[in-house]
């Protein structure tokens, strides 16, 4: 069993032909909605991926609640921990230009509602063999008790460093498994401008030092990993990317539930990859997340 702890969003959507710069005004082509939120996006990964996932967090009681939650719940994850506040649902305002790029603005709304004591309920609710997941899209003192609880208890946590926050380097200290992209490795590592040489100075060094197991996301080119002392490194599909939203989501997800699948530690990283490469083929953070059967023809 998966608990992700983390953000629910819906998702508004503009797509143009080129993304704006700062002051400017371009001409959308085209709006929508789509369920979001890095932690909802994970948790539907790893339900897509086949792993059994109780979601935990905030939505408000407002008109985008149920929305952000459907897919969620047509693929039977477990919302009970999902609370209601009076504060409005999580929005995401996303831009994707005609290159697949993406920029976006969160409004945490309910999800800044939960409380260190929500983290205590959800990890106390776990079994010693679950895995909680995380990210940095509600407040950084939930995640730290989250870790501090699952810790204490022996759970396995693995912490998505998204989106960069300032606690980020700090947090990523107390997870066993954290995932991050380049840029947010760089904060974690605290070097920026890494050639690819640096990047795995850097895993090494801190991986001797705290003996976490790390990955870093590197888009188009894969990823790169370190675990026991090993380096690995996977490759997604070589793609045309029409939407990079939810792609990173997807592949924590999907990596995520291959560990919890007992798939050993490379192929979890291939399969994860994969997944999140098909991600970037469709529109829409959740409505892209691929199935396990579509992941498993390309692996
Ligand atoms: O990682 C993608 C997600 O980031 C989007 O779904 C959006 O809600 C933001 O949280």
């Amino acid at each position: 069993m998966i608990t992700v702890f983390g953000s629910i969003n819906m998702d508004l959507i503009a797509t143009t032909e080129r993304l704006p710069k700062p002051g400017e005004t371009v001409a959308g082509t085209g709006f929508s909605t789509a369920a979001g939120g890095k932690g909802a996006n994970q948790a539907l990964a790893a339900r897509r991926g086949g792993s059994s996932v109780r979601m935990a967090g905030a939505v408000g009681n407002d008109g985008f609640a149920e929305p952000a939650l459907a897919l969620l719940k047509e693929a039977g994850a477990d919302l009970s921990s999902v609370k209601r506040v009076a504060e409005p649902t999580g929005t995401a305002l996303i831009l994707v230009g005609g290159d697949g790029e993406n920029m976006i603005a969160v409004v945490p709304g309910a999800n800044g509602t939960v409380t260190a004591g929500d983290a205590a309920a959800a990890i106390g609710a776990l079994a010693p063999r679950d895995i909680v997941m995380l990210q940095l899209e509600i407040p950084a003192k939930s995640v730290e008790e989250a870790l501090a609880a699952a810790k204490l208890k022996g759970i396995a946590t693995i912490l998505n460093l998204a989106p960069l926050i300032p606690d980020a380097p700090r947090l990523g200290r107390l997870a066993d498994i954290v995932i991050a992209n380049e840029t947010e490795f760089e904060r974690l590592a605290g070097q920026d401008g890494m050639t690819n040489d640096d990047r795995e100075a850097a895993l090494r060094r801190l991986h001797a030092e705290t003996k976490q197991t790390l990955i870093v996301t590197l888009g188009g080119d894969g990823v790169i990993a370190i675990r026991d002392n090993v380096i690995s490194r996977a490759c997604g599909l070589v793609i045309e990317p029409v939407d990079t939203v939810g792609a990173g989501d997807t592949f924590c997800g999907y990596f995520a539930a291959s560990l919890d699948q007992g798939l050993d530690f490379e192929t979890a990283l291939r399969r994860a990859a994969v997944a999140g490469s098909l991600a970037c083929l469709k529109a829409g953070a959740q409505p892209s997340i691929p199935l396990a059967s579509e992941v498993a023809l390309h692996i």
